[in-house]
């Protein structure tokens, strides 16, 4: 036996000599020896899904990020069901799907063509959803310890995606035009000037971003790419709701604009369609799909697949995308407007044209996990800006969702906010 399989023989009989130690009562919820090391650094802290907890039943939640409820197509989805189920028998429920599985991919290939992004089916790999797109790409690029940037805030579901892989996470901030990139390129300078690596993958929501709801201006946008070039790293372009847009103005993703590869685009049906059908894509070369497709084991939900497929490619889609974008622009006017009428004039919050979200900025002193407490019984919840960053930071704002609730609900919210901040000012 060489070195290495002694090595090995020897740590194995001491974690067994740790188990055996333990009474068989003791074992159960005991297996922090056992899990992989990236997995025992987060245990005890805060992970995906953890920001469902915060609610109080009789509070108006501005704190999900859900489509509202009458938005979900429900009838449309049966007869989606019914069609998938009679037309194909019993192949649209056999491993590799029938027909309607894959015309997701001519489906999604064509679309994002017309968006300017130069793709052919071969550039497109359905997920389970656009966090499990997350995961699947930092499964193709990370090993713990290696670094990677973030926007500070940025959606909490990728953070904790991040950690999961042991990587050292970085934000970089934001502001009305989108992330930093001034900042962006002084701390890729400064990085190298101290013989540091650059960051291997930078994540980024460019359009309606969450949480903050800004969009990256085209002068940014082209900046980003051409330092991801100089500096060698992968983008991550986040588009969840990039469809979800309240004014004419409409800005090129930045996979449209890149011509070097190095933008990995993923987007999501959950905001379009419905979190249930958890369907998402990724666009990519095929150099970077071929790695992707590997990882990507066991394949999606080719039942849901076709139910999706069926509902994009008759039209339904593009009605369901016309409606909810009235609908969310009505909620998002009515907030900005109960925000002017409510909130003393030491908050701060943008403007968004699209997307589900607001982002408020309080007086420094202010804690937003604490006055949380006193939001939820003056009659409103909402997300603390802490979760948003990857650092301990972020005390003093807090995330608005005008995506779940009524215009009337969110005029109520806001009027308990703005009661909850003047207490607290
Ligand atoms: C920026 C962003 N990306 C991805 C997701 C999640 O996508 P999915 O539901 O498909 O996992 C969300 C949902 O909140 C999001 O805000």
């Amino acid at each position: 036996m060489d070195t290495d399989g002694y090595l090995n023989r020897a740590k194995h009989s001491t974690m067994d000599a740790e188990r055996n130690c333990m009474k068989k009562s003791e074992r159960s919820g005991a297996f922090d020896h056992i899990f992989a090391t990236t997995v025992k650094e987060q245990i005890g802290k805060a992970g995906y899904g953890d920001w469902r907890t915060i609610s109080a039943p009789d509070a108006v939640s501005l704190g999900y990020g859900f489509p509202y409820p009458e938005s979900l197509p429900e009838d449309d989805l049966i007869e989606a069901t019914e069609t998938v189920l009679t037309d194909e028998d019993e192949q649209v429920l056999q491993y590799g799907g029938g027909s309607y599985t894959e015309q997701l991919e001519t489906f999604l290939a064509d679309r994002a063509h017309s968006r300017g992004i130069d793709c052919g089916t071969s550039n497109v790999l359905v997920t389970n959803g656009g966090t499990r797109a997350i995961d699947t790409i930092c499964r193709a690029f990370l090993e713990p310890g290696d670094s990677m940037f973030v926007e500070g805030p940025t959606f909490m579901g990728a953070i904790s995606v991040f950690r999961n892989h042991g990587v050292e996470l970085t934000s970089i901030g934001v502001d009305a035009d989108g992330l930093d990139i001034d900042a962006l390129a002084e701390t890729l300078r400064l990085r190298e000037q101290q013989g540091r690596d650059s960051p291997k993958l930078l994540y980024t929501i460019p359009t309606f971003q969450n949480p903050t709801g800004v969009s990256l201006s085209m002068d940014r946008r082209k900046r980003l790419l051409e330092l991801a070039e100089e500096y060698d790293f992968v983008i991550i372009e986040d588009d969840a709701y990039g469809d979800l847009r309240y004014t004419e103005h409409d800005l090129p993703p930045l996979k449209a604009l890149d011509d070097t590869g190095r933008v990995v685009h993923i987007g999501t049906f959950s905001k379009t369609i419905a979190p249930g059908v958890r369907t998402g894509w990724i666009i990519a070369t095929e150099e970077i799909l071929a790695v992707l497709r590997k990882l990507s084991a066991g394949g999606t939900n080719t039942f849901t697949r076709s139910l999706v497929a069926h509902y994009c490619t008759s039209g339904k889609l593009a009605a369901n995308i016309d409606a909810i974008r009235r609908a969310y622009g009505e909620r998002k006017d009515r907030m900005q407007q109960s925000l002017e009428t409510h909130m003393p004039p030491t908050a701060e919050w943008t403007e968004p044209t699209g997307g589900f979200f607001v982002w408020v900025t309080l007086p420094a002193q202010i804690d937003t996990e604490e006055m949380l407490v006193d939001a939820a019984e003056n009659g409103v919840t909402y997300l603390p800006g802490s979760m948003f960053f990857p650092e301990d930071t972020g005390n003093n704002s807090l995330r608005l969702s005008f995506s779940y609730v009524s215009p009337d609900e969110i005029d109520r919210g806001i009027a308990a906010l703005g009661q909850t901040v003047r207490e607290w000012t």
